[in-house]
C-alpha cells in the first residue's frame, strides 16, 4: 500500500512555487500579494490562518491577514474587500470561514472579485468550472485531485466515488475528475447503499464529515483513497475512512493528518500565483 504523503507533496508543491515567484519577480518586479480576513477568535481558524501566513511568507508571496472582533459590522468587512478589490498589490483575497451568525457569508464571498477569489467560491467561478472554463479551484479538491494524479496520471475511464456533495469539497471535485475523463458518482449521507456504491470505485474521495464512515469493506481492491475528514473524536483526530482497515485494501491511502491538509494550504498559495499571471497577462 502506498500511504500518500501529502506533506512531502506539498513541500514539493511550495519548492515549485517559490521558483516561480522568483522567476515572476524578475519579469514583473513585484509578487504575488495574498490578504487573508480573519473575523473572530476562533482556536481553528487562528491556526488555519497562521499557517497560511507562514507558508506564503515562505514560498515569497506578499503575505498580510487582516483581523476583526467578531462584533465588526459586515459593511464594515464588505468596504475591506472593496478596498483590497481594487488595490494592485492584492493578487488574492481570502476571507476565512465559518463567519459570526450577523455576517452573510454569501455577501461576503460574492463581494470578493472573481479574479482575486482564490478559494474559488465565488458563483462565477464555481460556474467557471463547471463549464470547463479557466477559473480559480477550491483549494481541497485541488490538493487532492493533484495527489490522485501523483499515484495515476491516467485517469481516463476510471470510476470515482465521491462521498460528500458539498460546495467546498464534493462538487468541485467532481468537477475535476469529469474533466479527467472519470465515470463520477456523487454519494452523500443519505445516498441508498452507500458501500455498494463505495465498493464501485476506482477511486473514492470522503468528505462527508462521518468519523471511519468508509470501511474495508466499502472498498475495491487496490483502489486510491482520499481522506478528507477531519474528525475530533474521543480517540484523537480521525478522517472518514477506516485507515487500519482500508490500509489493506487500497492500492494508496492518505493519512489524516498528513494527507490532503498540508496540500490545502499550498493550492492556496497556488492559485495566488495564478491570479496574479492572469492579471498581468
Ligand atoms: N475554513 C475552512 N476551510 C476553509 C477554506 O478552504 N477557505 C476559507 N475561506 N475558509 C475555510
Amino acid at each position: 500500500m502506498i500511504l500518500i504523503d501529502g506533506k512531502k507533496a506539498a513541500a514539493d508543491l511550495r519548492e515549485e512555487l517559490k521558483k516561480e515567484v522568483l522567476s515572476l519577480k524578475d519579469k514583473f518586479n513585484k509578487v504575488p500579494g495574498l490578504t487573508v480576513i480573519l473575523i473572530g477568535d476562533l482556536a481553528p481558524s487562528q491556526i488555519y490562518v497562521r499557517n497560511k501566513e507562514k507558508s506564503a511568507t515562505e514560498v515569497g508571496l506578499k503575505s498580510e491577514v487582516i483581523r476583526y472582533s467578531d462584533s465588526v459590522e459586515e459593511s464594515e468587512v464588505l468596504k475591506k474587500i472593496d478596498e483590497l478589490n481594487n488595490d494592485d498589490s492584492v493578487s488574492g483575497i481570502l476571507v476565512q470561514l465559518p463567519l459570526p451568525k450577523h455576517i452573510d457569508k454569501q455577501k461576503v464571498i460574492e463581494a470578493i472579485m472573481p479574479e482575486k477569489d482564490v478559494d474559488g467560491f465565488h458563483p462565477m467561478n464555481v460556474g467557471n468550472l463547471s463549464s470547463g472554463y479557466e477559473s480559480s479551484i477550491p483549494c481541497t479538491p485541488l490538493g487532492c485531485y493533484l495527489l490522485i494524479k501523483k499515484i495515476e496520471p491516467n485517469l481516463n475511464g476510471k470510476k470515482a466515488v465521491i462521498v460528500g456533495r458539498s460546495n467546498l469539497n464534493g462538487k468541485p471535485m467532481t468537477q475535476l475528475l469529469l474533466k479527467e475523463n472519470c465515470t463520477v458518482t456523487i454519494t452523500h449521507s443519505k445516498t441508498n447503499d452507500l458501500k455498494g456504491e463505495c465498493l464501485k470505485g476506482d477511486i473514492i474521495v470522503a468528505a462527508v464529515g462521518i468519523p471511519e464512515l468508509v470501511k474495508g469493506d466499502w472498498v475495491k481492491k487496490d483502489a486510491i483513497v482520499i481522506d478528507v475528514g477531519i474528525n475530533k473524536t474521543e480517540n484523537g483526530l480521525v478522517g472518514d475512512v477506516a485507515f487500519d482497515e482500508v490500509s489493506k485494501v487500497a492500492k494508496a491511502l492518505t493519512p489524516v493528518p498528513g494527507g490532503v491538509g498540508p496540500m490545502t494550504i499550498a493550492c492556496l498559495l497556488k492559485n495566488t500565483i495564478e491570479c496574479f499571471k492572469r492579471a498581468n497577462k
